[in-house]
């Protein structure tokens, strides 16, 4: 599954051990200072750092995951300071949400700074910037003294990854160095909001929840209405990034509703014994034959943290079918839903 052969450098970066967790993040932002590529958790998953200054650098990222160069990278800074260096503008509605949700999982696009190159933006002009609370990614930071430009560390289209191994499988030694700090939080990549237009817009649901936001600004409107309600000649402000299905497995992903649950356990039995690989994800996988069975949390922020996991557990054990039970269609369930819509799944509202 690898895209390389070798295994990067890794580095234990935990900081119950002060010293080690030091100097690995002094070699970490060493490299990020000499244009190269670190890999480091974030609260919400593992991204590949460069550094943003530096269009070099972060060509680097590109060529490493396999991505196309037309999706922009979001921009990770300490606080409010470092977002100013790298904007042109921090309007009072990003200083609420920066008050409420920084350090956090939340983005915020806004006008950039020519400090940022292109290969950044994809040749935007505007940028996302983002404050990370996790304390590795705080340290590495500001040890390296540099905006961190990092996308999520999976190769293109793949699972986001939400430990080092993850990374290593993925990306091998196209990445400079490793810095494992354990499995992430958050479990699923961060809110993206724009605020450089009129109206704010929701470009992805994540870590913070739409009604979290809405509570601090008011009113947001979401991509795909802005898109639906474009009329002709107005043109939707750009996002790329948004309309690949991302985070896919390789399996195909099926739903079902717990009261079919007898009949999926039944199909599973057979399906495994002509010699197929399945998977289950449900809140009770008791009595099931599947090759892999992962019982999944009832709240949504657990089931946000072991996601991506599952997804990448589907695929090292080699399942071509997976079972998901549905999720309630609360909006605390929102971001789950979209990523195991972007994984495959059928689910009501796509
Ligand atoms: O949680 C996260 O956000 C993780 C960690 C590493 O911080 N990063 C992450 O990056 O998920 P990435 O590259 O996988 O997703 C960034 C997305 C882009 O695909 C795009 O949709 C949006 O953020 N984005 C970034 N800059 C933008 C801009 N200037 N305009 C519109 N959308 C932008
Ligand atoms: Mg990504």
């Amino acid at each position: 599954m690898s895209r390389y052969d070798h295994r990067p450098r890794v580095l234990k970066a935990d900081p119950a051990f002060p010293e080690a967790c030091a100097a690995a993040i002094e070699e970490g932002a060493a490299i990020l200072r000499r244009g190269g590529l670190v890999a480091f958790p974030t609260e919400t998953v593992y991204g590949l750092g460069a550094n943003a200054l530096s269009a070099t650098a972060v060509g680097r990222i590109y060529t490493a995951k396999g991505r196309p160069s037309y999706n922009p990278l979001i921009v990770h800074v300490n606080d409010l300071d470092g977002v100013r260096a790298v904007v042109r503008e921090v309007p009072s509605l990003a200083e609420m949400l920066a008050a409420e949700f920084w350090p956090g999982p939340l983005t915020i696009v806004l006008p950039k700074r020519d400090v940022i190159p292109d290969a950044v933006t994809a040749g935007l002009d505007s940028v996302g910037v983002r404050v990370p609370s996790h304390p590795v990614a705080r340290m590495l930071l500001a040890a390296a003294g540099l905006p961190i430009a990092a996308p999520s560390a999976n190769a293109f289209t793949r699972v986001s990854p939400t430990m080092a191994a993850h990374v290593i499988g993925q990306l091998g030694d196209a990445v400079d160095l490793v810095l494992d700090g354990g499995p992430t939080t958050v479990g699923i990549e961060s809110t993206v909001i724009d605020l450089t237009g009129d109206r704010p817009v929701l470009l992805r649901l994540g870590g913070i929840p739409r009604d979290a936001i809405e509570r601090v600004i008011g009113g947001v409107l979401a991509y795909v209405d802005v898109v639906r309600h474009a009329d002709a000649g107005e043109a939707p402000r750009p996002s790329p990034g948004m309309i690949e299905r991302h985070y896919a497995p390789h399996a195909r992903l099926v739903a079902f509703g717990a009261p079919q649950r007898d009949e999926v356990l039944r199909q599973i039995a057979e399906v495994v014994k002509r010699g197929v690989r399945v998977a289950l994800l449900a809140h009770d996988v008791r009595e099931s034959q599947a090759t892999c069975a992962i019982e999944m949390p009832r709240s949504s922020t657990a089931y946000a943290r072991t996601l991506y996991a599952a997804l990448h557990t589907i695929d090292e054990r080699g399942c071509e079918i997976a079972f998901v039970e549905s999720v309630p269609t609360d909006v605390a369930w929102d971001a789950v839903a979209d990523r195991l819509r972007r994984a495959g799944l059928s689910l009501p509202g796509a």
